[in-house]
This record gives C-alpha cells, sequence and structure tokens, in this order.
C-alpha cells in the first residue's frame, strides 16, 4: 500500500445564511441528499416519520433531526454538518442563533471560510437578506456565492432571477462583498444543486456545488507569513533568548527576523529548545520556542517578529468588529487597555460606526452599544501597533478590551478605509550624511520680512480648501510675501501622478506633499498646502517633517454642505457607486483634534475666511519690529 498519497484535505468551513423563509433549511437537507451525504437509513426514517404524523417529507426536516441531536449534547453550542462533494468534504457551521454565531466567529471558535446566501426568488431581496449580507461583511468572509432558491414558485422565470440577481449583487457591491456566483436554484425540487437543470436551460453557469467547490480554503496557520509574538526576553549566561509561541509560518536558523513596530532586524543564531537533545534549526507554526539572535537588537514583550517581505501592516488606528460583554455601554471616547497578541496599550475609541442587535441582526448608527451587541468601532491606540487584518491571520488578527482588570469585548480587526503606515515609517536609505546651507533661516527671513512656514489645510473635497489657499496666496502676494500654494489636484498631476485614492496611496501622496512643503518652507517660502490629507497620523508626520513652523487649519464644511456644494459633481458620483473609497463616503475623514485654527466655511463667506487666516498668520510668521511696516 502507497501510503505517501497526498494528505487528505481538510474540510471547507462554510456557513449559509438568509431569510428565515427562504428555504435555507430545505436547502441544507437537500444538499446532503443529493450529495450522497446522508447517514445510510436516515431518509428513510424521516420518511417513516413523516407519513406517521400525515405529513409530506420536508427537506428541512433533515436539519430538524440535526438540530435535535445537537440540542441533546449541551456542552456545544454550534452544530456541524458534514457534507461531500466530488472535490472535497464541507462542514457546514451552524449554531442556535445569531449572537452564538457571531460570539463564535469573532473570538475565533468557529471559523467559516465561505458563505451561501439564500434569496426566494419570489420574494426578492428583504431586510433580513440585506442584515444577512451585512453579516458577511462584518465577518470579513469574501467568498460568498448567491442561491436564488424557489425558482419553482416563480415558473423558473429568467427574467425573475435577473432581477433578484441585481438586485443582491448591487447590495453586495455596496458592502464590498463580492458574489463569486449567482445561482438560480430550487432546493426543494434539487435544481440546479449538483447537476443543469432542464427547467432552466438558459441558465450557463455551473450548478450550486460546483461554485462551492471552486471556494479557496484559508490557508492553514503554518502556510501563512512567520509572526512570533515576543512573550518574554530571558537572560540567561550571556545570552539573550526571545521567547514566543510561532502563530503562524516557519522560523528557521539563518532566517533575518524583523521586529515591529520597531522595525529591528536580526538573523536567528539558535532555536532553543530545552527537551531537545540536538538544537533545533526550525520552528513551526503552534510550537513555543526561545531564539538566540546574531546581533543584539532591541525586542521586548509585545513585538511581532516575522520575515522581512511579508511584515505585519502597522498602524495606530484600525476598524474592530468588536462583540461587547460588559454591562455598561460602550461610547465614543471610552478609553481602554487593548490586547493584541502579546502586546498591551491604551486605545480610545474614535467612532462607533454600526451597532448590530445580535438578535435580530437589526442595526444600524448609534451612540452607544450595548451588552451582547457587535459593533463596527474604529479604535485609536496610543502606540503602534504590528498587526494582521483579521481573515486568515490569527492571533495578531484580533483585540480584546480591558476595562481595569476585566474582558470587556473582543474584536477582529479590518483595516478598510485606514493605511498601513509602514512605508511611512521605514527609513531605507543608507549611508547618507546631511550637508549644511551656508545661509540661515534667519538670513532668509531677513530678505523675505517673513519666516517660511507650513500652513496646512486639511477638509473634505468641497470645502473650500483650494478656493481659499489661492484667495489667501494672492493677498498675501500683493503684500510681498513669498508664498506658494500646493494643492491636491495639481500635485496629484505630476509628482503624485502615481498615485491614486487608496488608503495607502493617499498616506504617500501626504507623506511626499509633507516632505516637500517643509523644504519649501527652509526655502522660506509661505507654503499653504491643499489636501483632504484624511488621516490624522499623516498630518502629525507632516508636522514632524516640517520642525516648527507648521500651522494646520481645518477648513470645515460638514459633509452636507460639501454635498450640495459638489463643485466638481464628484459626491453625486461617489454616491451612484462610481468611485470607490470616496472621502466622506466610502472613506473615512479624521477630524484634526487640536487644528491651530478652524475656519467654518459653512457659516463664513469666502473673504472673511481669508481675512481670519490671513490675520492669524500675520501674527506668527511676520518677524519681530516688521509687523508695522508690514
Ligand atoms: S488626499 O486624500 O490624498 O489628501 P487630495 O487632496 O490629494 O486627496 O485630492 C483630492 C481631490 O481629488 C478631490 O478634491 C477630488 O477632486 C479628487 N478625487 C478623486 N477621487 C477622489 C476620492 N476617491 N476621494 C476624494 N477625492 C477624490
Amino acid at each position: 500500500m502507497d501510503n505517501r498519497s497526498a494528505a487528505p484535505q481538510r474540510p471547507l468551513n462554510i456557513v449559509i445564511v438568509g431569510h428565515v423563509d427562504h428555504g435555507k433549511s430545505t436547502l441544507i437537507g437537500r444538499l446532503l441528499h443529493d450529495t450522497g451525504s446522508l447517514p445510510d437509513g436516515k431518509l428513510e426514517e424521516l420518511k417513516r416519520v413523516s407519513e406517521r404524523r400525515g405529513m409530506p417529507l420536508e427537506w428541512s426536516f433533515v436539519l430538524d433531526a440535526f438540530q435535535a441531536e445537537r440540542d441533546q449534547a449541551v456542552t456545544i453550542d454550534t452544530t456541524r454538518i458534514w457534507f461531500k462533494t466530488r472535490a472535497r468534504d464541507y462542514v457546514i457551521i451552524d449554531a442556535p442563533g445569531h449572537r452564538e454565531f457571531l460570539k463564535n466567529m469573532i473570538s475565533g471558535a468557529a471559523s467559516a471560510e465561505a458563505a451561501v446566501l439564500v434569496v426566494d426568488a419570489a420574494e426578492g431581496v428583504r431586510e433580513q437578506t440585506r442584515r444577512h449580507a451585512y453579516l458577511l461583511h462584518l465577518l470579513g468572509l469574501r467568498q460568498v456565492v448567491v442561491a436564488v432558491n424557489k425558482m419553482d414558485l416563480v415558473g423558473f422565470a429568467r427574467d425573475r432571477f435577473a432581477s433578484v440577481q441585481a438586485e443582491i449583487t448591487a447590495y453586495l457591491d455596496e458592502l464590498g462583498v463580492n458574489a463569486l456566483a449567482v445561482v438560480p436554484i430550487s432546493a426543494r425540487d434539487g435544481e440546479t444543486l449538483v447537476r443543469a437543470s432542464a427547467k432552466m436551460p438558459w441558465y450557463e453557469g455551473p450548478p450550486l456545488v460546483d461554485c462551492l467547490d471552486r471556494f479557496v480554503p484559508h490557508r492553514q496557520p503554518v502556510e501563512r507569513p512567520l509572526r512570533m509574538p515576543v512573550q518574554d526576553v530571558y537572560k540567561l549566561d550571556h545570552r539573550r533568548i526571545i521567547a514566543g509561541r510561532v502563530e503562524s509560518g516557519v522560523l528557521r536558523v539563518g532566517d533575518t527576523l524583523l521586529f515591529s513596530p520597531a522595525g529591528r532586524s536580526a538573523r536567528v543564531k539558535t532555536i532553543e529548545d530545552f527537551g531537545a537533545s540536538v538544537p533545533p534549526v526550525e520552528a513551526r507554526a503552534g510550537q513555543v520556542v526561545g531564539v538566540t539572535l546574531d546581533e543584539q537588537v532591541f525586542a521586548e514583550r509585545g513585538d511581532v517578529a516575522s520575515h522581512d517581505d511579508h511584515p505585519p501592516i502597522l498602524t495606530n488606528v484600525f476598524r474592530a468588529h468588536v462583540f461587547w460583554l460588559a454591562s455598561k455601554p460602550l461610547a465614543a471616547g471610552a478609553r481602554f487597555k487593548v490586547k493584541l497578541a502579546t502586546r498591551e496599550t491604551q486605545a480610545v475609541v474614535q467612532s462607533i460606526e454600526r451597532v448590530i442587535d445580535t438578535e435580530t441582526l437589526d442595526g444600524g448608527r448609534r451612540e452607544t452599544v450595548g451588552r451582547n451587541e457587535v459593533a463596527e468601532v474604529v479604535l485609536r491606540t496610543r502606540e503602534m501597533l504590528a498587526l494582521d487584518e483579521h481573515f486568515g491571520s490569527g492571533a495578531t488578527g484580533r483585540c480584546v478590551l480591558i476595562d481595569t482588570y476585566d474582558t470587556v469585548g473582543g474584536g477582529v480587526i479590518s483595516m478598510r478605509g485606514y493605511p498601513d503606515q509602514r512605508q511611512a515609517l521605514t527609513v531605507k536609505a543608507t549611508n547618507i550624511h546631511s550637508v549644511d546651507h551656508l545661509l540661515t533661516p534667519e538670513a532668509r527671513a531677513l530678505r523675505n520680512s517673513h519666516r517660511g512656514a507650513v500652513i496646512w489645510f486639511t477638509g473634505l473635497s468641497g470645502s473650500g480648501k483650494s478656493t481659499l489657499a489661492m484667495r489667501l496666496e494672492q493677498r498675501l502676494f500683493a503684500k510681498g510675501w513669498q508664498v506658494y500654494v500646493l494643492d491636491g489636484d495639481n500635485v496629484r498631476h505630476g509628482l503624485n501622478a502615481d498615485l491614486g485614492f487608496s488608503p495607502q496611496d493617499r498616506a504617500e501622496n501626504i507623506r511626499r506633499v509633507g516632505e516637500v512643503a517643509a523644504l519649501f518652507a527652509t526655502a522660506g517660502i509661505v507654503t499653504i498646502t491643499a489636501f483632504i490629507s484624511p488621516y490624522r497620523a499623516d498630518r502629525q508626520r507632516a508636522r514632524a517633517a516640517a520642525g516648527g513652523d507648521f500651522h494646520e487649519i481645518y477648513i470645515k464644511a460638514d459633509l452636507a454642505t460639501c454635498e450640495e456644494r459638489d463643485p466638481k459633481g464628484l459626491y453625486a458620483k461617489a454616491r451612484a457607486g462610481k468611485i470607490p473609497d470616496f472621502t466622506g463616503i466610502s472613506a473615512p475623514y479624521e477630524e484634526p483634534e487640536a487644528a491651530e485654527l478652524t475656519v467654518d466655511t459653512a457659516t463664513c463667506a469666502v473673504d472673511d475666511c481669508v481675512s481670519q487666516i490671513a490675520a492669524y498668520l500675520e501674527r506668527l510668521t511676520v518677524l519681530e519690529g516688521d509687523a508695522a511696516t508690514g
């Protein structure tokens, strides 16, 4: 017998969701039967029971039978129903209710890799369908197949299918969930489940089961990039041993390890395993090990070791899809300790984006999150964190919220709308030495009669940044100042023509502009920048680049006002789904917390706004003794 045949594939975990009456249970029962996955005698048994009760057999009875079995096993709160296709085994993860399901998914106790969303062909997309679709988004389930069920009730009509398909695809698109396929089926009659249906010859796609077989399984921990959160650093007879659990990937002697967030690297000299007679040369996901390095780099508990080519994300702001456990409601502004792998740091809840009632899945914008509710929140941490987006990432993709000593919530991480800040923090250049100018800033300032400075405008698109910047430039120029505007749309034609509007590209846009503005200011020029610059961290870095003379001016106008102005017609396009990642609509804008000046263009006329800013600058940039002669 050949024992070397390929290891059996592990089963793929899926979840089947949808409105209660849209035929979820029937689909499960029929899938089990049609794929030959029912235990022997089960169907006959159900038939007998139905006959005895004088009822026709319903496929959903199959599921009821499983549920009855589960109810007897008091300790488990999930049912796992198995079926197999030609390609592989599947486990359908089910739980007695949404609450248990959500809790299991967020805590990592259960983990679905793909989903089937069931929609009734006759009823179309219902509120419940939307909620279930939102749930998929919330859990980061990216692989979704939609089954448009009960096609028998609509006479297997092609146009009815097309309209349900259009409706659900539009909604899923809005959520950023991409349906791999939309399949017309009749679960009751077994149409288009395992083979093409003679009743729907117009449907040219694959049957449902073939669509499931196209799902890609999540990678196993050992196949994923290396993550070893540092648990402790020991000193042992002059050696420093860095200890931790390899959460994913494989670590080998000789590998270069990158420690994040600090960004220091060194090579693994030895792997210590006190039990082993021969020192190991590698450690794999799941093992707790100690390593020594060829160089003394600073590493401490909480750092994450990875390989250079697949490092974790660096950020101090992220979304968490949180399951809230405490009786005290969670509100924006609340402060907690966040525990992420082995790192603990202070965090503040920057905003609560959406709250979901776990019983009804009813949700929307609310101010607070109650016990046992799930919410999408934005967290800002005091320190930079090394993390991963949850799905498929394990320990570095989840966090726990701690209030004093109590665990008050747990969440999975999503970076949707926020950039990885690693690029902005990484210094690549080596062997460079700054050259000193022979001219002092004072000499330049004396010639210009004012100091150089960065006047950083931030605000939504349409808030008036460019208009005010150009007017201000004109006014200051007329007074003899050296002044220049760097404007978003202009700079994006040249220097930043390679950048789009992804969170990553925006961060890079602002990083470059921050550096350029700082150079202009050093050259003695009053540099006005007009960029949305939606992220606080980026503005903070622009401030740091400029050294002292940086003035953040918040050009404020509420979203409704900007949308009404819509000078370039972009809001209308964004609302129509034609511009992805549009600030204020589908991408975040983080308001300044402590701008040097705020001008509200919704209530203040253009000239008055310009005067306010000019007056502010007058105080700051004009040289002592020159103010009178201005
Ligand atoms: S930033 O976010 O990277 O700071 P920037 O100020 O350079 O943006 O550019 C914003 C301008 O680009 C807007 O005024 C608008 O004209 C245009 N634009 C195009 N796509 C988008 C988008 N998705 N979000 C915001 N602005 C956009």
